[in-house]
């Protein structure tokens, strides 16, 4: 079994332009940026690179269409090196760019093609929390098909992870909490799943515990504190990366699709959501495996009693950072428990095959209920 793999180089500096000058950026390069960074970090340099901005063809999370139109755009520049500059969305879009001879986003996501990667790629995070500076994941919204899907090849991993933390500096409170929570949500499910291994474990252990003291320290010090330890959330969700980058995630992501995908609720707040309930559900039925591990991990980096209840002082402790709302608040409809179950287990068995263990119907419907 294959353990572990790190592609990219790990760059950090402290301003945009140091990492512009140490990688000579040119006409040869193509920039996916939305509008807003480039405005606040890239404008004053007056580079000569080639900009691209994804946000011009739709808002949100990725789609198939969206990714489409940036590879149409694309296709009329030559250029040797992609360099993504955003979230998730960003990144996941530039990705596509890699590869030789495509127009459509959907036969990279069915593997009717076959891959060649052409272009070198750098990704620079602007939030933290997807990783996906260090993984082979894209995921994306396929209009066609009303659901998410999901992809990783070696062809998509970069060959650059550049961190620059300022440019994290005032990122408003909503996406440093949906951020943050889904990179927490990453290192857990790579921390229980059945390919973890002492060399994921590091990383997923050292990601729990830099964002969940960060947690603390903000529920201490009042919530503009985020801002001031935003590096370390930045490392945190760089570390869960490589860690599910290398295991993969499970049930709590693959619960939250549905919901994501027809109420657009935010990816990481979707999977705030069903985080806690689904390693209760994993707690109940196998407490004495890597579980136990996982609620012995939690109990010492918040400074719990060992007898304390991990889930209800896990859920004080986020619903802090952000409060947690009823499925219904979102527009979710009661029929839709069933509806949302059946397309998980339809249409996820690629990510819950990365459970602790498995869940089956009568007890995904339960955690969808008890939320509902
Ligand atoms: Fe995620």
């Amino acid at each position: 079994m294959k353990l572990f793999k790190l592609q990219p180089e790990i760059h950090k500096f402290d301003k945009f332009s140091e990492f512009a000058e140490e990688f000579g950026l040119s006409d040869r390069d193509v920039i996916v940026v939305n509008n807003s960074i480039f405005d606040k970090f890239i404008k004053e340099l007056d580079l000569k690179s080639i900009f691209i901005s994804p946000k011009k063809y739709g808002n949100g999370e990725p789609s198939d269409e969206i990714i489409d139109k940036v590879l149409e755009e694309a296709s009329q520049y030559e250029f040797d090196r992609i360099i993504a500059i955003g979230g998730g969305a960003v990144m996941d879009i530039a990705k596509f760019l890699v590869l030789e001879n495509v127009s459509n986003t959907l036969d990279v996501f069915e593997r009717k093609i076959e891959f060649n990667k052409i272009k070198e790629f750098i990704a620079i995070p602007t939030t933290c929390g997807t990783g996906s500076e260090v993984t082979s994941f894209s995921v994306a919204e396929i209009k066609s098909k009303g659901t998410k899907m999901g992809i990783g090849i070696d062809e998509f991993l970069p060959d650059h992870a550049v961190l620059i933390p300022s440019l994290l500096a005032d990122i408003p409170y909503k996406f440093f909490a949906f951020s943050t929570l889904d990179a927490l949500v990453h290192a857990a499910e790579s921390f229980v799943a059945p390919r973890s291994n002492p060399y994921t474990e590091l990383f997923a252990e050292k990601a729990i515990e830099l964002i969940l003291k960060g947690y603390k320290q903000i529920s201490e010090n009042g919530k503009d504190y985020y801002s001031e330890i935003i590096e370390d959330f930045l490392i945190g969700s760089n570390y869960a990366g490589i860690a599910f980058g290398n295991t993969s995630v499970g049930a709590v992501h693959a619960l939250s699709y549905p919901l994501g995908g027809k109420y657009h609720v935010a990816h990481g707040e979707c999977n705030y959501e069903f985080f806690t309930p689904v390693f209760k559900v994993y707690t109940e039925i196998a407490p004495e495996a890597k579980i136990k591990k996982f609620n012995d991990l939690v109990i010492s980096v918040l400074g719990l009693s060992k007898d304390a209840d991990v889930y209800e002082e896990l859920d004080k402790l986020l619903g802090f950072i952000w409060e947690k709302k009823k499925l219904s608040t979102f527009g979710m409809e009661e029929s839709e428990i069933l509806e949302f179950t059946e397309s998980v287990i339809e249409k996820q068995q690629r990510l819950l095959s990365n459970n602790y263990v498995p869940l089956d119907k009568e007890q995904m419907i339960n955690i969808y209920r008890n939320l509902f």
